[in-house]
């Protein structure tokens, strides 16, 4: 094995351990639940899940009768996804070039990708393409300039905010969400916010990662990363980490 494939699938599985833990936090599931429903979709319905990850909410889907494919570019995430489910059905394919047949889906789901996409326009481009008239899409995701954490150093908390959202190739998507679909003629287009509150220290492998990515572009130094993670580690123990999260969902209809 080369050393850059170590290296992406050393990142596939600690991205997969951050979902996971991610999966297990309160209001999690009603999160999910809640984006089911926005899709309208009942057994037999065909649903694609963009970006599926280790394919929770693919096998979710399917329990209620869906017809789901999952999707990722990343080959490691979907071996993983087709060992943790192997009833349901995983390909190995990115947003822009789906492989699905024009107008063959009634749903489109895509939970915390749009984020990673450099082109979401042409993503939505490839969604219209695949959903039949009268389908549904459903994106989700956090705006990564909208974390809310209590700090005693707000400045440094800005400076390792910033620095994490801006590895990002679209931090601030899930504002967009709503002018991306109308602009891509998505009729009914609606979107709530559900905001997370963590007090407990389940959020610190996250808040680690966000001050550790800092880290390693040279935005903090490796001293006040420690600093940092050292506080709101001991605000864990004390009860006082405190992290707000809203997360977007949008809906729409594409045109009949
Ligand atoms: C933060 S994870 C979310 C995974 C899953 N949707 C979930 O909620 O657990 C983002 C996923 O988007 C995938 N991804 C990255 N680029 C993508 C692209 N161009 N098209 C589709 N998915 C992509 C990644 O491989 C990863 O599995």
């Amino acid at each position: 094995m080369t050393k850059k494939s170590e290296t992406i699938q050393t990142s596939t599985d600690e991205l997969i351990a951050l979902l996971d833990a991610g999966e297990r936090l309160p209001g999690a599931a009603e999160l999910r639940a809640r984006s089911y429903e926005l899709l309208h979709a009942g057994p037999g319905t065909p649903v694609v899940d963009v970006g599926c990850g280790a394919g929770r909410a693919v096998a979710e889907l399917a329990e209620r009768g869906v017809r789901t494919v999952g999707v990722d570019p990343d080959e490691r995430m979907i071996n993983v996804a087709r060992s943790r489910w192997p009833e349901a059905d995983f390909r190995v394919a990115g947003a822009y070039e789906l492989p699905l047949a024009d107008a063959s889906t009634a749903g489109y789901r895509a939970d915390k990708v749009f984020h990673e996409l450099t082109e979401p326009e042409a993503a939505l481009t490839e969604a219209r393409r695949v959903l039949r008239p009268g389908g549904r899409i459903v994106l989700v995701g956090q705006d990564w300039d909208t974390f809310v954490i209590d700090s005693g150093d707000p400045e440094l908390t800005r400076t390792i905010l910033h620095a994490r959202a801006d590895l990002t190739a679209g931090p601030r998507v899930a504002r967009r969400y709503r002018n991306l679909l109308l602009d891509a003629g998505f009729d009914e287009v609606t979107v709530e916010v559900r905001t997370g509150v963590f007090t407990g220290p389940a959020m610190l492998p996250l808040l680690v990662g966000l001050a550790e990515r800092a880290c390693s572009v040279g935005a903090v130094t490796r001293e006040q990363a420690d600093g940092w993670t050292a506080e709101q580690r001991a605000r864990g123990e004390a009860d006082r980490l405190f992290l707000a999260l809203p997360m977007f969902l949008a809906a729409a209809t594409a045109p009949i």
